[in-house]
């Protein structure tokens, strides 16, 4: 079976094309470089460039690989969450294409499509587990008793983790939205320079807005070289994974599991990927994550659940242009 897969949820074009013999045989990223210069998402610029975008990533897809696109099986698109507009242009060019060629379209969780798609490059990876999300607009524990059974253990109160790397990375100088940018020069500074207050300790929910104000002031207020600033990076990502890891051993031995999944773009972070690995070792557990690719927005992941919810007839072929920017994993509760 071959499936387009189409995410367009928030600033990033993304098709791909997944083979459930061969694997992926396309996956393209086009990443909307524009709204750097307003220092955050402008939907409305979002959505527009999705919608320039868009066919010619298509096109290439088709052309650089099977060359016809009578060939795809079915086409699945993220229905939400994500932002109105820019879902809207995703879901248009999926049910088009799937009303022309006559093929099934799939309606995909974004958040469903993180949970699952580790387990596309980790053959050994098999229900139950805990999955942390951790991205630019997410912070989620959840239990993934089994397919479509889910349990939301944790999730942000206020701004995601990605946020706070975003706004830190920022403000430090290393442009937006770098996050990647503080584990660049976090391997430089010293995590003791500065004791940073520790975010939100109570239960299994993530509360990062404190700590991102008080990383505001304290750059603010402190010289700007470049070992401070390693410094300060250094402190931050320390502090967060800390009770990022805190929070992930809490609810492993809530539910009586070893078993760890990490996606979401912050979880290509290979400060907190050998923190993690660490730990679970010394448990006996075990930690799965996936390509750095593969851990923020991307098509693969869509089309894999589409192709998961295909062969359970999880697909329709009608053309009502269905999004839901609000959704969440509760629906799938347990
Ligand atoms: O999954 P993703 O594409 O989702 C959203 O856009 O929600 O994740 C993007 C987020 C951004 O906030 C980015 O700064 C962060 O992931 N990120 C990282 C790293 N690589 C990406 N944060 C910390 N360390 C990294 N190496």
């Amino acid at each position: 079976m071959l499936i387009l897969g189409i995410e367009t949820s928030c600033d990033d074009t993304c098709v791909a094309i997944y083979d459930t013999k061969n694997g992926v045989l396309f996956n393209e990223i086009y990443n909307q470089e524009l709204h750097k210069n307003y220092g955050g998402i402008v939907p409305e610029l979002a959505a527009r460039l999705h919608e320039k975008k868009i066919f010619f990533l298509i096109n290439k897809a088709i052309k650089s690989t099977i060359k016809d696109f009578n060939k795809i099986n079915a086409i699945a698109y993220t229905y939400g969450p994500g932002l109105f507009g820019s879902l809207l242009v995703g879901a248009t060019v999926a049910k088009t294409l799937s009303y022309i060629y006559d093929i099934p379209n799939i309606e995909v969780n974004h958040l469903e499509a993180h949970l699952l798609v580790p387990m596309l490059y980790n053959k050994d990876l098999n229900f139950p587990f805990l999955s942390l999300i951790i991205s630019g607009k997410n912070t989620q524990l959840v239990f993934v008793k089994k397919l479509g059974k889910y349990k939301i253990l944790g999730c942000c109160l206020d701004d995601a983790i990605g946020e706070a790397f975003d706004k830190v990375a920022f403000w430090l100088g290393l442009g937006y939205p770098c996050g990647s940018k503080i584990s660049k020069i976090s391997k430089n500074g010293f995590s003791d320079s500065y004791n940073l207050p520790k975010p939100y300790l109570k239960g299994f929910s993530f509360s990062f807005s404190g700590i991102k104000t008080f990383m505001k002031n304290l750059i603010k207020n402190s010289p700007k070289d470049y070992q401070t600033k390693c410094n300060l990076a250094k402190s931050f990502e320390d502090t967060v994974f800390e009770v990022v890891m805190l929070k992930c051993i809490k609810a492993l031995d809530f539910l009586s599991i070893n078993k760890l999944v990490i996606s979401g773009g912050v979880s290509a972070n290979l400060n907190l990927r050998n923190k993690l690995s660490f730990i679970m070792k010394k448990r006996n557990g075990r930690l799965f994550f996936t390509k750095k690719n593969i851990c923020t927005d991307n098509a693969i992941m869509i089309a894999y659940v589409g192709s998961i919810k295909l062969k359970k007839s999880e697909n329709n072929s009608n053309i009502n242009i269905f999004v839901d920017p609000k959704i969440t994993l509760s629906n799938f509760y347990i």
